[in-house]
């Protein structure tokens, strides 16, 4: 649709708003409907490949905004040579590239391809079934199913992600565009390994099952051996996650073993950052080719994190996080720092500050709505209290930054009634 017919529709949601409020007469939801539809679809659009500098990173996240863009392409050019719009190149805007490059590795020895369907949505398991027939498990029925979706543009599995959370277009997931395979049955290696290997943690943070997860499930004959021979040399990423990796013997070994076949392998890590960056711990990181080390910080208030994080305490972490961005200057190949926050009914009035604070320190910055359990997430707040957190966004941060809060934004918007939908839409994108 054209943006001038857009805006004309707009307007006319803000006129047709303020009639409503001053006359509190009822009116026909239709072309509400029709407005919200044309929104959505220019939202979309307008978000698909917006700043492609900005774009990147794990969480639907954009490079923090006061980052000069000579800055910004230094750090871009250090992490990869592609934009968004190269690398996705001939690709439909709704097309996602994990079930062509990823498995996903669980404590419990599921083993699935996208960490964002969770484990509730395994292809198959270690326990059961040898790692060299992990290819067999990657052409599984459901797995083909999953691409065909792709490939067809006729996408059910991962509507909601493709529709709402939009990940198919974080930076991360989208950097092996050139090397996939994109066919319903995969003949290649596996590229790109996320690798939950224990659930092992150092905190206990109360929103968090993953540090109740069996540990020790990934041994030498089912994972280690044959992955010497039949993954390791081929990776071209990997992606740690949790429990916390820093703290698991296991990380430092595949770092160890994948160092020796595939020295170029790109590493992501994800880190609660409880722990001290040790001499000898940034001398193994200075063997591997970091590209994003994200580090979960879900308040900056002293006395909220430590509710959320124990136990921690949030003047050690940003101590830790003072010393890594100290060891990351030092590096030949600096990596992005990103920070991930949990925006839930204890910490949503920090977002404006965890902004501030990101664009402080030229850290990406990845807000994630939570959404379990659930007495915990905005999603659960009444529509008054919604509204209250949007009017609060809308008046505390600035226009331009909420591209930086989509994640957070949209799918609180959605919930509202159609006429609230439409009039925080208006607003957002005013
Ligand atoms: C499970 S943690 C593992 C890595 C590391 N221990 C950490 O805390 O960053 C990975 C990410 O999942 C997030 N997370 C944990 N529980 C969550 C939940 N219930 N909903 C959404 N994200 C969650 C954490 O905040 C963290 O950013
Ligand atoms: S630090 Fe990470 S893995 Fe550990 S309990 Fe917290 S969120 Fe879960």
């Amino acid at each position: 649709m054209a943006c001038l017919e857009i805006l004309g529709l707009l307007s006319l949601a803000g006129s047709i708003f303020d009639f409503m409020q001053k006359h509190e007469i009822l009116i026909s939801l239709i072309l509400f409907r029709e407005l919200e539809k044309s929104l959505k679809l220019s939202y979309s659009t307008d978000l698909n490949y917006q700043g492609v500098t900005g774009f990147n990173l794990v969480n639907n996240c954009f490079l923090v905004s006061n980052m000069n863009s000579a800055e910004s392409h230094v750090i871009m050019d250090s992490m990869q040579k592609l934009s968004m719009q190269e690398l996705r190149k001939g690709l439909h805007g709704r097309f996602c590239l994990v079930p062509f490059t990823n498995i996903i590795l669980e404590p419990d020895g599921k083993v699935g391809i996208c960490r964002n369907k969770g484990d509730n949505f395994p292809i198959g398991n270690i326990k059961d079934q040898p790692l060299d027939e992990i290819w067999n498990i990657r052409n599984s029925e459901k797995a083909q199913q999953w691409r065909r979706e792709f490939l067809e543009d006729k996408i059910s599995i991962c509507e909601n992600e493709v529709n709402y959370r939009k990940c198919h277009l974080e930076y991360g997931f989208n950097t092996l565009a050139q090397d996939a395979e994109l066919s319903i049955v995969q003949q290649q290696k596996i590229l790109r390994l996320t690798a939950n290997l224990n659930g092992q943690c150092n905190l206990r943070c109360p929103f968090c099952t993953v540090w109740q997860s069996p540990n020790g499930n990934y041994n030498d004959e089912n994972f280690w051996n044959p992955a010497k021979s039949s993954l390791f040399p081929f990776l071209k990423e990997i992606d740690m996650l949790g429990g916390e990796p820093f703290i698991q013997a296991d990380t430092y070994r595949l770092i160890q073993e994948v160092s020796l076949v595939n020295p170029d392998c790109h590493w992501f890590f994800t880190t609660n950052l409880a722990w001290s960056l040790s001499l000898k711990v940034s001398e193994i990181l200075d063997k591997i080719k970091i590209q994003i080390l994200t580090v979960s910080i879900d308040s900056l208030t002293p006395a909220i994190y430590e509710q959320l994080r124990p136990p921690a305490k949030l003047n050690k972490i940003l101590n830790h996080l003072e010393k890594l961005i100290e060891y990351n200057k030092k590096r030949i190949r600096p990596f992005q720092i990103a920070i991930n926050s949990l925006v839930m009914k204890e910490t949503w009035q920090e977002l404006p500050e965890f902004l501030r604070f990101t664009q402080k320190y030229q850290l990406a910055f990845n807000p994630i709505l939570l959404r379990t359990p659930q007495e915990s997430s905005l999603m659960s707040f009444t529509h008054q209290q919604k509204r209250e957190v949007l009017d609060f966004y809308l008046k505390e941060i600035p226009k331009n930054h909420f591209k930086l809060i989509t994640p957070i934004l949209i799918p609180l918007i959605e919930s509202l009634s159609p006429i609230d939908r439409a009039y925080y839409f208006s607003a957002i994108n005013s």
